[in-house]
């Protein structure tokens, strides 16, 4: 069992670098399926979700060698499997892209249903619609969906219910290689939909209107190989910036493109922090005490519910009263139980959060309940008093690449220990 211990109480000061785009890497690592030939992707993040892909193509048949630790060819030219293997595609949300790419391609894909985090009911039912509508049919048999089509995908329309990110960049994935044109509708306009689409496009695919609310997918034969190089993670560079004002630091987050920041510093500035934008790089100071504010997670350009948890730590050391209300998922208050249990005030209704901001909070034993949620107690043990023990830390390590690392840069006190899982300490003793 690995944990995190934080020694909290000390402003975090100095640069990080951020790393490539968790949420683009863990689509366009499975859309290599698509290409025909060898595509080399830089800016690939460190991390579980990313090795867990990677893991799964190579079992699928696919060449994939490391160039450097964020640099990695693919060629998946050779690839005759449409089954991903079970058990590792159901531990991550995102091998529901090889559903798109798989059935895309061979026009059969045979991929268990996706895990993730767990923010309640997180169903596919618009990645369905959208293959379906493209000529595939689809089954869950035993825990797996299985898709096929007779012949090759044939482009339709696609109205989303929802701008789903995951949707929208599945149909597009799957339409790619379809005849004639798609045309997906109420789209999300998240940086890595952008992403995304310029990967497929720099391989030879006709993909036009992506980070807008339309998008035209032109199929085309095939896709050749080619360079790509993933953007910045936007949630990583926030989550520092998140760290740099709990704690009432000076952080640069640098390797971000600021405009995909604006929705999460605005809400810094609120609370009484000064921003400084540079070319590729953000810089925050934090007050001496940050101000209240109120935040309602929504699609891009929206306030992202991935900084969710994040800027609940910062309220929770706010003056006064702030109010979120989560507008993308059912259930991601689970976290707040274990805020709670480092003295933050917080009362979940449904969807809404109250928090009323308290001075200091100290440092506790808390779980990890998901990625996001995770990063959050990491950053309450920064800015508590006393030691904070962070466990279940796997689900950190899903998504922030060598975060201890990164943080002692920034001079905080935080180490990762191994410790012996309950039952084996049981067994040592008896
Ligand atoms: N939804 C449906 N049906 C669908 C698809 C989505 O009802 O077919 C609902 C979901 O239940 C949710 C909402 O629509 O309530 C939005 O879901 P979306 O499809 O946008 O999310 P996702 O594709 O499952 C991705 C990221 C998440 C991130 C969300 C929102 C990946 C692998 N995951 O999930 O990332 O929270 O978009 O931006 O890209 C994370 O990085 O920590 C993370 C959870």
């Amino acid at each position: 069992m690995t944990q995190y211990i934080v020694r909290g109480g000390k402003p975090l000061a100095g640069s990080v670098t951020i790393s490539g785009a968790k949420n683009a890497a863990v689509a366009i690592i499975p859309a290599a399926l698509l290409i025909d030939g060898k595509c080399r992707v830089e800016n690939i993040p460190d991390i579980s979700d990313v090795h867990d892909l990677i893991d799964i193509l190579i079992t699928m048949g696919a060449t994939v060698t490391k160039v450097n630790s964020s640099t990695w060819d693919f060629d998946c030219s050779h690839v005759r499997q449409t089954r991903a293997p079970f058990d590792k595609a159901r531990r991550i949300r995102a091998s529901y892209y090889l559903i798109g790419a798989l059935l895309g391609r061979f026009g059969r894909a045979e991929v268990a249903m996706p895990g993730g985090c767990d923010f309640g009911s997180r169903p596919i039912d618009q990645h369905i619609k959208g293959f379906e509508a493209l000529g595939g049919t689809i089954e869950t048999i035993g825990g797996e969906v299985i898709a096929t089509s007779k012949q090759r995908l044939v482009g339709n329309g696609v109205y989303l219910d929802m701008e789903s990110v995951g949707a929208t960049m599945n149909i597009m994935i799957a339409a790619v290689l379809a005849e004639g044109t798609t045309v997906i509708e109420n789209a999300a306009k998240e940086p890595h939909v952008v992403d995304l689409a310029n990967f497929l496009n720099s391989m030879g695919a006709r993909v036009s209107g992506a980070g807008t609310d339309v998008i035209k997918v032109k199929g085309v034969e095939k896709l050749h190989g080619g360079f790509y190089s993933i953007i910045p993670d936007q949630i990583e560079a926030g989550t520092y910036l998140m760290a740099g004002a709990a704690t009432g630091g000076s952080v640069t987050v640098t390797n971000v493109i600021p405009k995909h920041l604006d929705c999460i510093t605005a809400k810094l500035k609120e609370m009484g922090c000064t921003i400084t934008e540079f070319d590729d790089a953000v810089k925050i100071d934090a007050p001496g005490h940050l101000r209240r504010t109120n935040v309602k997670t929504m699609p891009y350009p929206g306030f992202p519910t991935d900084m969710q948890p994040q800027i609940a730590v910062c309220m929770s050391l706010a003056k006064g009263t702030s109010i979120i209300t989560e507008g993308v998922y059912d259930n991601r208050f689970r976290y707040v139980a274990e805020l709670r249990r480092m003295g933050a005030i917080g009362q979940v209704d449904g969807k809404v959060c109250v928090i009323e901001g308290t001075d200091t909070l100290v440092g506790a034993p808390v779980k990890a309940c998901d990625l996001r949620a995770g990063a959050a107690m990491v950053i309450a043990g920064l800015a508590a008093q006393g030691t904070t023990i962070v466990e279940d830390v796997h689900y950190i390590e899903r998504g922030y690449e060598n975060i201890v690392g990164k943080l002692r840069g920034l001079g905080a006190d935080i180490s990762r220990i191994e410790v012996p899982e309950p039952s084996s300490i049981v067994a040592a003793v008896g």
